[in-house]
């Protein structure tokens, strides 16, 4: 686990009253860094390997975005921060799960599961040669 990540565990706990540590915490999931050019976050198509996502580090925002390779081929790019009270999410079989008191969204943000009643913030999301660019202004 890095110290970034360390960070915003300790940082859900405490927005959950201790109870949101996550067991899984940021081992595993493989974090890229992104290159920022003005409002927008270029990651490397390579960076993904054969994977379905990403977990994008961007210096700008509080905590990483989560990029998805759709069936098409397409991307979908959406926030890791809960709608509920602002935890972290993580990449569960298939879908995003909140740590702290278990609300579920897919992988393009739409509510699965409460207690959170809103989608998590969208992002724009296009393919340009061999990067993926993220429009930083949720959508
Ligand atoms: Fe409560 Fe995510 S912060 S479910």
């Amino acid at each position: 686990m890095n110290r970034r990540c360390f960070l915003r565990q300790m940082e859900a706990a405490a927005l959950a009253g201790g109870a949101g540590l996550s067991a899984s915490g940021c081992l595993g999931f493989h974090y890229v860094n992104a290159t920022i050019r003005t409002d927008r976050a270029l990651v490397r198509r390579a960076d993904f390997g054969d994977r379905r996502y990403v977990l994008v580090d961007v210096p700008t925002l509080p905590l990483p975005l989560y990029v998805y390779r759709n069936d098409d081929g397409s991307y979908s790019t959406v926030s890791t921060r809960c709608m509920h009270q602002g935890c972290q999410v993580e990449p569960v079989a298939g879908h995003l799960v909140c740590p702290c008191h278990g609300s579920e969204y897919t992988n393009e943000g739409a509510v699965l599961r409460g207690p959170t009643r809103y989608p998590l913030d969208r992002f724009r999301t296009e393919l340009d040669g061999d990067h993926v660019v993220i429009h930083l202004v949720a959508s």
